[in-house]
């Protein structure tokens, strides 16, 4: 079977430019920006899509801070569900798979277990109820699509939580991170190996998946690791301490965020027939390789 051509949208944003590296190396892979194709001009997305052939569509693009959403709510209208919605009508149109990424923040926040893919949704914010609504529109238009939920990524391509706890502690500043609020953090790294393999060896699977790494964490054991981390590769960060907070302290966020959204990986090993390694030693890899102090 020759290999599928493949098509990044978002090809700007951190797992956008973290898919489109990874699997060129194997695959025909195309990145594309905003400027190739805008999700906010939906009428426009057919005929973008038509000037280029591909086999599969990947789709991290999206309005993603819930910030934003919560004070653009119509750009976040457009993004997040109108604007996937027609990608997911072209690629049935031309029998293509799509997939679409999604986040943790379609949950509630108030689940005492790890969430599988069945669970209820129950969005708290803006950001949540399109990112919820574009999941229904993409899996209702394209009987190929995947919907493929991720949670606090982390990787090379863009600062998140570890980048700036690090570089904080660098400069010798004061360390905050929230204590009551929990999910799990992801490699951007381990989440293209993932979808390399359902590209190759599982054409089958669609519907929603869960793709997170094994384990769970708060924003401030999250930070504690990145200092654990970053003193093993040798980063003078000193004693440095993380103060615990509490997320009703964050009095300048605009959205609302739920507390507890850790999501279960069991479907994805099971898909894989692998074990999904824990976030933690995910962690410790991408920090020795950001940072190399040799
Ligand atoms: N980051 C996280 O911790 C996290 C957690 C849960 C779920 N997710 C989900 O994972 C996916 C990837 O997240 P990420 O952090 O890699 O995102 P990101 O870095 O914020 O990148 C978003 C991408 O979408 C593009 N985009 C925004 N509006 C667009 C529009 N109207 N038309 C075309 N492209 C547009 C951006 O282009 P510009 O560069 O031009 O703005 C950028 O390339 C998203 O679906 C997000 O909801 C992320």
């Amino acid at each position: 079977m020759p290999s599928p051509r493949i098509l990044v949208l978002g090809a700007t944003g951190g797992l956008g430019r973290a898919l489109v590296r990874s699997l060129s190396s194997g695959h025909e892979t195309t990145g594309w920006g905003r400027v190739e194709l805008d999700l906010e001009r939906p009428e426009s997305i057919a005929a973008a899509l038509s000037r280029h052939d591909f086999d599969v569509l990947l789709n991290p693009a999206g309005l993603t801070s819930p910030d934003v959403c919560e004070e653009q709510p119509g750009k976040a209208l457009l993004a997040n569900v109108a604007g996937p919605q027609a990608l997911a009508e072209f690629c049935q149109q031309r029998g293509a798979r799509m997939v679409h990424f999604s986040t943790d923040y379609v949950f509630s926040g108030t689940a005492q277990e790890p969430l599988t893919e069945e669970d209820e949704t129950e969005p708290v914010n803006h950001y949540g109820r399109t990112k919820r609504a574009g999941e229904l529109a993409v899996l209702q238009a394209c009987q190929h699509a995947l919907v493929a939920r991720v949670s606090w990524l982390f990787g090379p391509d863009k600062a998140s939580h570890p980048d700036h706890i690090i570089q904080r502690a660098l400069k010798g500043e004061e360390l905050t991170a929230v204590a009551d609020k929990v999910s799990v953090p992801t490699s951007n790294a381990d989440i293209c190996g993932w979808i390399e393999l359902l590209i190759r060896n599982r054409p089958d699977v669609n519907g929603v998946l869960h793709l997170c790494n094994s384990g769970s964490a708060s924003w401030h054991s999250w930070a504690e690791a990145a200092l654990e981390a970053a003193r093993k590769t040798g980063l003078p960060v000193g004693t440095a301490q993380v103060r615990p907070i509490q997320l009703a302290e964050l009095s300048f966020l605009k959205a609302p965020r739920p507390l507890m959204t850790i999501m279960s990986n069991a479907k994805l090993q099971n898909i894989l027939g692998m074990t999904v390694r824990d976030w933690r030693e995910a962690l410790e890899e991408y920090v020795g390789q950001k940072y190399p102090t040799a």
